[in-house]
């Protein structure tokens, strides 16, 4: 009797949009990425600099460790995981924003950034200012101009997120501090070389763009990298052993508001024969530049 041999399937999960706005978002590359992780599924994966979640949200693995310098960004995540609501008032109007960003800034100096009420001004704040920025000054504090939208379309019930985050870790702070098993599968995305980097009251400057390269080379399992596809960036990550080739991105949030496609480049090492995916066509949203 013939044996029909099927592929094991993923049992289907629905659809989750990243919960904030986050510059250099990269939702777009998520059909390009599920093509190497695919083969890697089963181990854990991990996003050092995980900003919005846009990747981790469009892969579902069972297991990650979500990693972000922006304890914000962080602490909201953490209130998703255990079904978050929020219950203030939103408004996008101006005097409205202003008075919400003082309070949050309030609980900022207090020590409160990681209750509840923070994270509900935090997720506010987002939406309603300028671009979807997430900007602070040297002391910390948020500093973002409202936003001035026509629409806004505000989430309050956050409990569809509890499923997929159950079986991710979140931590803030420095990439370097995250203790790696071999065979993790790690996705980098740090701020541009070049660019608006301001997403925390640290910047990230050459020297983090080297340390972070060097951290990644040292990694025995897989990893993939992207950033802006810059001469230096480039040489760097072909320097370091990486595989690289350039794509051609959508510019989603950029700080002057260009949104001209920009280059980026994807830097691999350890993909295995994942890497027999390159043959294939390029996957929807991205195009090969030569
Ligand atoms: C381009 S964004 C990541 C976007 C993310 N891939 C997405 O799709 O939403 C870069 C992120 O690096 C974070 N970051 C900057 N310096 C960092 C550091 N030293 N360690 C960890 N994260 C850092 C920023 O807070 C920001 O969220």
């Amino acid at each position: 009797m013939p044996v029909l041999l099927l592929e094991e399937s993923e049992p289907t999960q629905p659809q989750l949009s990243p919960p904030l706005k986050w510059a250099g978002g990269k939702r777009w590359l998520v059909p390009q990425l599920a093509r190497w992780w695919r083969s890697h599924r089963r181990t854990r994966l991990v996003e050092p600099l995980c900003g919005g979640l846009a990747v981790t949200l469009g892969l579902r693995p069972k297991h990650a460790l979500c990693n972000d310098v922006n304890v914000h960004a962080i602490s909201f995540y953490r209130w998703l995981q255990r079904g978050f609501v929020i219950e203030m008032p939103m408004e996008n109007e101006k005097s409205f924003y202003y008075t919400a960003r003082a309070r949050f800034n309030d609980l900022v100096v207090s020590g409160g950034c990681e209750s509840h009420e923070a994270a509900s001004l935090f997720y506010y704040l987002n939406r309603t200012g300028y671009n979807g920025l997430c900007r602070f000054n040297r002391s910390g504090l948020f500093n973002v101009p409202f936003g001035s939208y026509g629409k806004i379309r505000y989430t309050r019930d956050f409990r569809p997120y509890v499923a997929a985050f159950r079986g991710w870790r979140f931590g803030s702070g420095d990439f370097a501090g995250i203790k790696l098993k071999p065979d993790d599968f790690v996705y980098a995305d740090p701020p541009y070389d070049v660019e608006f980097t301001q997403y925390s009251k640290e910047t990230f400057g050459w020297s983090d763009q080297e340390r972070l390269v060097e951290w990644l080379a040292r990694h025995p399992g897989p990893v993939v990298l992207s950033n802006q596809a810059t001469d230096r960036v480039v040489e760097l990550y072909r320097r370091h052993g990486f595989h690289t080739e350039i794509v051609v991105a959508p510019r989603m949030i950029s700080c002057n508001g260009d949104r001209t496609p920009a280059r980026e480049v994807l830097a691999t090492r350890n993909l295995g024969t994942a890497f027999i995916a390159d043959a294939a066509p390029a996957a929807s949203g991205v195009v090969r530049a030569h």
